[in-house]
């Protein structure tokens, strides 16, 4: 990734324990950013923080808290000094959970943002990138999916809480003098090449890549396809797999385009995807082909609250953040692998 490098700026990564904040502060550290992390470990683990440590040879500083806790974290953005951008990933995502407790996520993803940008406000912190989703286009008229396309209403609790997150964004830099990029994913795939960070979800993943890799290595019994009428080539949905670290990278080259100025409007959206639409089963296929393993998996029923088909254009990102995915989908798939076998040889050393 070609860009200047960053002395001593810091910042504030949320949610920097987590799958793509972990991998994004490698991204920050690398590029030559100072990373400064806050997550309450609900759904990660203290020790990734010394894994970025041994990946960049620099250890984030990090504070274990709820950001739901208006006043520590009004107090941290005021105690960070030199704090220079803020890029928020701590939020729920599990869009089954958010159908069975709506109010859980509105809270958790809502309350969280708001103290975010009233410590913004309160210490003068201009620059923020936040972690949103292609959710906000429900199942979209057209393919691919624009950031001019329709914000329409979403499927899920999940999926709301990151339209009215952008929106409580966009009025809030027109008030307080704040500048802000969100950053809308497709599906983030795949795990750094050193597999000492990946996705690392507690108890039984709710996302595809996760499923395979724990029903290939005998976590899981048998991975269930969700769906198979659909109107797709293969009949199971379309979904726009991005590498993660490709991802990370994105988020790099935002920050720095707030910091140095370079924005065209104080709050701006990008999709990230790689542009081309994959079936669950092509996902499949891909992980076979790399790990040499035949996984076993059955088509089932659909299940609620899925779209059909989705994938991004990426022409806006590219174009102005001067970013593209690199990475194709066997490289997801070959590095999440690698990650999920790495996982478990630690639990087998910790066994012996
Ligand atoms: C959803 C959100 C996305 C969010 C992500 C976070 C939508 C449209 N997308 O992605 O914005 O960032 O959750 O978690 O709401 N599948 C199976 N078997 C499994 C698991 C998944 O067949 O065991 C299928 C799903 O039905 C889906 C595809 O794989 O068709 C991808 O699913 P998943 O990885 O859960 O991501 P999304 O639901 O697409």
């Amino acid at each position: 990734m070609a860009q200047t490098p960053q002395r001593n700026r810091k910042i504030l990564v949320t949610g920097g324990t987590g799958y793509i904040g972990s991998h994004t502060a490698v991204a920050l550290q690398e590029q030559g950013f100072d990373v400064v992390i806050v997550d309450n470990l609900s759904n990660s683990h203290a020790g990734v923080v010394d894994r970025i440590a041994a990946i960049t040879g620099a250890r984030p500083g990090f504070h274990q808290f709820d950001l739901l806790d208006r006043e520590r974290t009004v107090a941290l953005l005021g105690a960070v000094p030199g704090l220079c951008g803020i890029i928020h990933f701590a939020a729920y995502k599990a869009v089954g959970e958010s159908m069975k407790d709506p109010l859980l996520y509105y809270r958790n993803n809502l309350v969280s943002l708001m103290n975010i940008l009233e410590g913004m406000r309160a210490h003068r912190i201009a620059n923020l990138v936040f972690s949103s989703s292609c959710t906000v286009y429900g199942q979209p008229d057209e393919l691919p999916v624009r950031e001019t396309s329709p914000v329409k209403e979403a499927w899920s609790a999940y999926g709301s809480t990151k339209q009215i997150s952008e929106e409580m964004i966009r009025f809030s830099v027109r008030a307080y003098g704040i500048r802000a990029i969100a950053l809308r994913y497709f599906n983030p795939v795949g795990a750094h090449e050193s597999a000492r960070i990946g996705e690392f979800p507690r108890g039984i993943p709710n996302n595809l890549a996760p499923f395979i890799t724990q029903t290939a290595i005998g976590l899981r019994e048998e991975l269930e396809v969700f769906g198979s009428d659909y109107q797709t080539p293969d009949g199971t949905a379309v979904r726009d797999f991005i590498h993660v670290v490709d991802l990370a990278n994105a988020h790099v080259l935002a920050v720095a385009r707030m910091i140095e100025g370079r924005t065209r409007s104080d709050f701006e959206v990008y999709n990230l995807g790689t542009g081309k639409g994959t079936s669950v089963l092509e996902a499949i296929r891909s992980f076979e082909k790399v790990s040499g393993r035949k996984l076993k998996y059955r088509l089932v029923g659909r299940r609620t609250g899925d779209i059909e088909q989705v994938w991004a254009d990426a022409s806006l990102a590219n174009r102005e953040l001067g970013w593209r995915a690199e990475r194709g989908l066997d490289e997801m798939m070959e590095s999440a692998w690698k990650w999920e076998q790495a996982l478990a040889g630690e639990r087998a050393d910790e066994r012996a």
